[in-house]
């Protein structure tokens, strides 16, 4: 048993969706969750940006003694995850395989699209994870960079955001897919308008998943903490604490304790 903090990272906000899921599944492991929120987003940058920030945020994780960490970020898992696993010597868990599991485990007809920022969706991650479980399955890449500022700026209902989502996932519906994967933090907010939009379609919400995950392999490597206990999560940002604690607020209907800011 080993009682020391998991780290979670994500570009910013949008991994306390990760987290979130992570509290439910795992309520007695401590928690740090730093949030690169001075460089947000990442689903836009080069492969070799994402790498350095993920290193970054890596060391800043391992520097507070964390026995693993999770790349909550899509983009970062998409991008860096093999690469730290090459140089970190600490359990890393991404949240691509996790996703990729889950849709290949719930497809009927092998016919699955993946949704994600430009960067995540660039680099085939997704796909490359589902066609090594399936061979034969069918996948339907897009990105949809919009749906990212749309979530930050609160707009997750309305006439422009079904709009936005008709334009990205119309093909989906011409090519018949039964199930769509969230492939980015900020796409659970948008579950309602994405479902009514294309109903009758399996979705997988990778962080979930991942959560899953997690616990297997903190009981496979018997670093879990299994006595209950109140357990802490603790927030830093790069960038301002009270605009992410405010953000927080609105988006997962509950308080944080208040982020430390730090350089990295
Ligand atoms: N966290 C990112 C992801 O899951 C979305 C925000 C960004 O572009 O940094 O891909």
């Amino acid at each position: 048993m080993d009682n020391r903090p998991i780290g979670i990272f994500d570009s910013g906000i949008g991994g306390l969706t990760v987290l979130k899921a992570i509290r439910e599944k795992l309520p007695y492991e401590d928690i740090i969750y730093l949030g690169d929120t001075a460089r947000v987003p990442y689903g836009n940058k080069s492969k070799d940006t994402i790498i350095r920030f993920s290193t970054d945020n890596s060391l800043f994780l391992l520097s507070l003694d964390v026995k693993a960490i999770v790349v909550a970020c899509n983009t970062a898992s998409a991008l860096a995850l093999d690469y730290l696993e090459k140089y970190f010597n600490v359990p890393l868990l991404g949240v691509i395989t996790p996703g990729a599991d889950k849709a290949v485990n719930i497809t009927t007809s092998g016919k699955i699209g993946v949704i994600g920022t430009k960067a995540t969706i660039k680099s085939k991650s997704y796909q490359k994870a589902i066609l090594s479980r399936r061979p034969d399955a069918l996948v339907y890449n897009k990105s949809c960079p919009l749906f990212v500022p749309l979530v930050e700026e609160r707009l997750t209902k309305g006439i422009i955001l079904d709009e936005i989502v008709q334009m990205y996932l119309k093909g989906f519906k011409k090519e018949k897919i039964d199930t769509l994967i969230l492939g980015c933090t900020h796409y659970p907010i948008l579950k309602t308008a994405i479902s009514s939009y294309l109903d009758n379609i399996k979705i997988v919400d990778s962080g979930c998943e991942v959560a899953n995950s997690l616990k297997v392999l903190l009981n496979e490597r018997k670093i879990a903490f299994k006595n209950k206990r109140k357990s802490k999560t603790v927030f830093y940002v790069t960038d301002d604490p009270k605009g992410f604690c405010i953000s927080a607020e609105d988006f997962f209907g509950e308080k944080i304790n208040k982020p430390y800011k730090i350089d990295i």
